[in-house]
């Protein structure tokens, strides 16, 4: 792949673009006005995310690495119902802490999320916008120029901001924008919208909610899954006993989640309904922190295999304060992403989640979830524990390791990372270097005249590849062009059907990113795409 980075700004701006045009992600129900938080894949998008998702599968469920003792790790798949039994989100904690806290403006009512604030600010608020170009990014706060912006500008786009009301203003002693800030709003963090003063913090659960049967009582309310990692815990028991794994062992899966977020945003980074890649791991509590350390890397090593350049990625650790109430550990991996650089976001979080979930499930549901460790057993006794201890620890609870990560949000990273905006570049500046395995079309084949024979002999190429890659058939427009368009949407290769493919039996075969172009025989093609693809 090409290592020129993009060079402009508002490459985000510039993604979301390519996005709609070239239909990877369109807003969902656009003719509408759209719908905050949600999106719709399209052609393209589906077929990317489909195939992030097929390598996910294929390395957790049917091939996973080997484990950190030396054995092949168990592993199978499921697929859960989105809506299960409402106890299960009280089992897990979900309806008791699944909750963001949220403040609503006194004056306009406009709600905004408390722990995201200035982040918010920063990002969504014209009036701030205003204010930092008024004072040069909060470096020029003199009281003149202060008042100047309060008694102006600051009467339309924030006409609630306290010091609208009473036009004097202690300027900070130090360049601070969250004190300047302060300083205009009474000491108090400001509506985003119109500067009126913010509430107090008040929780918020996000779990959304529909009625299964015909009346909307109580009695039917459910819960849209705002994880499919509980699924997983429900079948744990029917796992075990239908098939013919035995502790350790995982459960995977792959859907949609929903959450009411209150500021979806960045894109498709933070939606309402979006979708997760987990897998739940049960080992025992002996080997916990092993399996953790084990999970961890692993799942490092795979973002790599996507393409994902290792500086772009990074491990955080949780501190204690901020784990969920399940979790024992957390280590989340993050990616640099445009909107967060130089900093990182979440990607995906590997969790020691413990034994909290198949002990809630067994307490709310009055089924033993627990497992008799036989190999334990005889492991012990061959040690010469003694009879009562071995009894006590070949039975019990199993701990659950789960690398949690969201496949709309690897469909974003993949997106950023090879997302390309070369200046002068020949067809098109802009185009995607998705590697190409990844790609959502692996070879565009043309006929470079749309007559001669040529179309009848692509077509014949076109219809034989297509049984083994994603392939799209184009005899229109010029050849720079049809070239432009699939650099566009990260094609890797492109064949094309020429003057001397009717006599040598050959085509060229041009590569996305380098442009170059080799001649290869019609019969080694299958070949020699599989070879590119795979690699
Ligand atoms: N079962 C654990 C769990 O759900 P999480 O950290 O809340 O953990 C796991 O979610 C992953 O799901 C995140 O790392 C992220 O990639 C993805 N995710 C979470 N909320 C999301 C949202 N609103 N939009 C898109 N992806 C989201």
């Amino acid at each position: 792949m090409s290592d020129a980075p993009a060079t402009t700004a508002n490459v985000m701006e510039q993604i979301v673009s390519l996005c709609k045009r070239r239909g990877f992600v369109y807003q969902a129900s656009e003719i509408y006005g759209g719908l905050r938080g949600f999106w719709d894949y399209g052609p393209l998008g589906v077929l990317l995310k489909n195939n992030i998702r097929d390598w996910w599968w294929r390395n957790m469920v049917e091939c996973p690495p080997i484990g950190p003792d030396g054995k092949i790790v168990d592993m199978v798949g499921l697929d859960s119902s989105i809506i299960q039994h409402p106890k299960t989100w009280e089992a897990s904690g979900h309806t008791a802490t699944f909750a963001d806290p949220m403040r609503k403006c006194v004056k306009c009512g406009h709600i905004l999320r408390a722990d995201h604030y200035w982040d918010i600010l920063a990002t969504q608020s014209k009036w701030f916008a205003d204010l930092m170009t008024t004072t040069d990014n909060g470096t020029k706060t003199d009281a003149d120029t202060l008042i100047r912006w309060v008694k102006n500008k600051a009467r339309k786009s924030a006409p609630n901001l306290a010091a609208v009301s009473h036009p004097t203003v202690t300027p900070p002693l130090a360049p601070d924008v969250q004190a300047l800030v302060h300083a205009l709003a009474d000491g108090n963090e400001p509506c985003i919208l119109c500067g009126g003063p913010l509430g107090t913090p008040e929780q918020f659960n996000l779990m959304m909610i529909s009625y299964a049967g015909l009346q909307q009582t109580a009695e039917n309310l459910v819960y849209l899954r705002p994880e499919t990692a509980q699924g997983i815990f429900l079948d744990y028991k029917n796992v075990l006993d239908t098939t013919r794994v035995k502790v350790p062992f995982g459960v995977a899966q792959v859907g949609k989640s929903f959450r009411n977020e209150v500021t979806p945003r960045n894109f498709i980074f933070r939606s309402r309904e979006f979708e997760q890649m987990e897998m739940e791991f049960f080992c025992p509590p002996d080997d916990a922190l092993m399996w953790y350390d084990f999970w961890r890397n692993e799942r490092m090593k795979w973002w790599l295999t996507l393409g994902v350049k290792a500086e772009n990625l990074k491990f955080r650790e949780h501190a204690q304060d901020e784990l969920s109430h399940y979790s024992k550990a957390t280590v989340d991996i993050e990616y640099k992403y445009p909107f967060t650089a130089p900093d990182f976001g979440e990607l995906e979080g590997i969790a020691h989640r413990g034994s909290f979930d198949l002990t809630q499930h067994q307490t709310h549901s009055g089924q033993k979830l627990d497992y008799f460790d036989q190999e334990l057993q005889l492991k012990l006794k061959a040690e010469g524990v003694p009879d009562d201890q071995v009894k006590a620890r070949s039975r019990y609870i199993p701990n659950v390791i789960e690398p949690a990560s969201g496949l709309t949000r690897a469909v974003l990273v993949l997106l950023c990372e090879s997302y390309r905006h070369e200046k002068g570049r020949q067809g098109t500046e802009e185009y995607l270097s998705i590697k190409p395995r990844f790609a959502p079309i692996k070879a565009g084949i043309f006929p470079l005249v749309n007559k001669e024979g040529m179309p009848e002999v692509a077509e014949k190429i076109y219809l034989d590849l297509r049984q083994s890659f994603t392939c799209e058939y184009d005899p229109k427009q010029s050849i720079g062009k049809r070239y432009a368009r699939m650099d566009e949407v990260g094609t890797p290769y492109c064949i094309t059907v020429d003057g001397d493919t009717l006599t040598g039996q050959t085509v060229t075969v041009r590569e996305r990113d380098t442009m170059s172009q080799e001649r290869v025989s019609i019969d080694k093609l299958k070949l020699f795409l599989t070879d590119k693809i795979n690699s």
